[in-house]
């Protein structure tokens, strides 16, 4: 590692404290209220109140509770646990994205809590299925980045329990598990993403991944840069090369047992830090998001923890492209033409256009591998914030059924994607003079120039390109978003390669 403030981190830095912390926590079906010390009821608008709270509706009104999805309510009690009263909406639509949002109040709600009850009571949702939604509401409602706080007033979460009217015990447990796995990726994400870039360079990435590799099942190969060299890659290189600090191309791969379904790609973009480079970003707060400029790799890493406990029928192979990019005096500059593993010549006109760069070399490598289907995830553009805000991020995708399957794994795990259209129109915006194609478009439709330069490299294969730069982060604390790195796109993906089959 190179002399810097990284010397100064402590051996005993966790890499990953929230995936630590998920260890620490039980999940299940337990109605001892003794053991407990908040318990949650479930009310809707329409139900039954139900009589432990000791309240009826006209007193629960009175205090300015209308059982609105989310809404809490703190019952003042003189002994035994907390009692806390949770909105749930209509019971006619109570929907698993619901009943996240409902549990992630809960624990909000009983936040200097650790051991919690939820009784959910009737649902028009499956036990099962409602299960695991409160379960990931619960996990990803509680989780903080307190890694480097010398001392930290949060109270992680310890115990979960929910009891719901027909759910048999073996039936809450196989949601814990399901749900267990699920949150695993976003919290491995999110810890990726929240750590600062002096504390997670590429090179340790490499290392999280290796470690994570032979924890969850999945294989790993590290690329250094004479690796890179090598193998020609003048995406990831060129990005890299005002870096005092090593690039690492990450190959992730998950081999089924089994004959697979088919082999899907993923990509991912790992700007460990992104200052803009010679085309240096301006110093407002947006700064100090760009150690989530990997949040694309994050969220591909994360997926991998869950391929193989999830039952993944498919072979799966991943390329996290990891660099940090910095202005320096060895940097790539504008006007500098890079050359693409390939061949294909590419005249740099802004070196904040730099995720695209790194990507073209893993899609070109992700083609010679002969994956049936590339799913790529970035936080690529500015312009998709602007386009569609924090809650949803646009998906491009040349081929009906990848959009269809990366907008139906979204909506079953409340990432929401809305696809936008590969005009190809534009396509002429990155046109170069002196070389195959540029890597910045014009003023307007940023998202989409941005994707159709990653088309061009991505060619005839089945494709889904999703832009994250809007959803990465949270200001505050929202449904399943905790405040920070969302970890968005971890859920998605793992949801993806579940559903993902080629017809034989
Ligand atoms: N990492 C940024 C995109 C980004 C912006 C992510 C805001 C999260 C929040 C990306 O590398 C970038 O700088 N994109 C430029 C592209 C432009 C130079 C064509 C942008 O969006 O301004
Ligand atoms: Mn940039
Ligand atoms: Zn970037």
């Amino acid at each position: 590692m190179s002399p810097n403030a990284n010397a100064l981190i402590p051996e005993t830095f966790p890499p990953l404290p929230g995936l630590d912390a998920l260890a620490e926590v039980a999940l299940g079906s337990s109605s001892d209220h003794g053991a407990a010390d908040a318990v949650g009821y479930v009310i809707t608008v329409d139900g039954d109140v139900p009589a432990a709270l000791g309240l009826d509706r006209d007193a629960l009104a009175r205090a300015g509770f209308e059982s609105k999805v989310g809404q809490t309510l703190t019952i003042p009690t003189a002994e035994g646990p907390a009692l806390i009263a949770v909105g749930a909406g209509a019971s006619e639509e109570q929907t698993e994205t619901n009943l996240r949002d409902i549990a992630a109040a809960f624990v909000r709600a009983a936040s200097t809590h650790g051991d919690l009850v939820l009784e959910l009571g009737a649902t028009e949702v499956d036990a099962e299925t409602a299960a695991r939604a409160l379960f990931e509401g619960a996990v990803l409602g509680r989780y903080k980045y307190t890694a480097l706080k010398t001392t930290s007033t949060h109270v992680p979460l310890h115990s979960f329990d929910v009891t719901i009217d027909g759910g048999v015990k073996e039936a809450i447990q196989r949601a814990a598990s399901a749900a267990t796995i699920a949150v695993r990726a976003t919290i491995v994400a999110r810890d990726l993403a929240n750590t600062p870039p002096g504390h997670l360079t590429a090179t340790n990435l490499g290392d999280i991944a290796v470690a994570l590799g032979e924890e969850f099942g999945f294989s790993v190969e590290l690329f250094d840069k004479a690796d890179l060299i090598g193998l020609g890659c003048g995406g990831l290189l060129g990005v890299n090369q005002g870096s005092a600090e090593e690039p690492r191309m990450i190959k992730l791969q998950y081999r089924p047992e089994g004959r697979a379904t088919g082999h899907l790609g993923l990509v991912g973009k790992g700007i460990m830090y992104d200052s803009g480079g010679i085309s240096l970003k301006p110093s407002d707060p947006m700064h100090l998001l760009m150690k989530m400029d990997m949040g694309g790799a994050a969220a591909v890493l994360g997926a991998f923890t869950g391929l193989r406990d999830a039952g993944v029928g498919a072979q799966v192979t991943g390329w996290l492209m990891a660099t940090d990019n910095m202005p320096s005096g060895t940097s790539y500059k504008l006007g500098d033409v890079l050359t693409a593993r390939g061949g294909t010549t590419v005249e740099v006109k802004n070196t904040d256009a730099e995720g695209r760069l790194v990507m073209m070399d893993a899609l070109v490598l992700a083609n010679e591998d002969e994956v049936d289907a590339i799913i790529d995830i970035a936080t690529l553009t500015g312009a998709a914030l602007v386009a569609l805000g924090g809650a949803t991020a646009p998906v491009f995708a040349n081929e009906r059924w990848m959009a269809r399957l990366a907008l139906d794994a979204a909506a079953a795990t409340d990432e929401p994607l809305w696809e936008l259209p590969l005009e190809t129109k534009y396509r002429r915006q990155l046109d170069s003079d002196i070389a195959d194609i540029s890597n910045l478009g014009g003023p307007f439709a940023g998202a989409t120039t941005a994707a159709l330069f990653l088309a061009h490299f991505v060619g005839e294969t089945p494709w889904a390109h999703l832009d994250i730069a809007g959803t990465m982060q949270s200001e505050k604390d929202d449904s399943w978003r905790s405040s920070g790195a969302t970890g968005f796109g971890a859920r998605l993906i793992l949801e993806a390669a579940k559903r993902f089959s080629i017809p034989s």
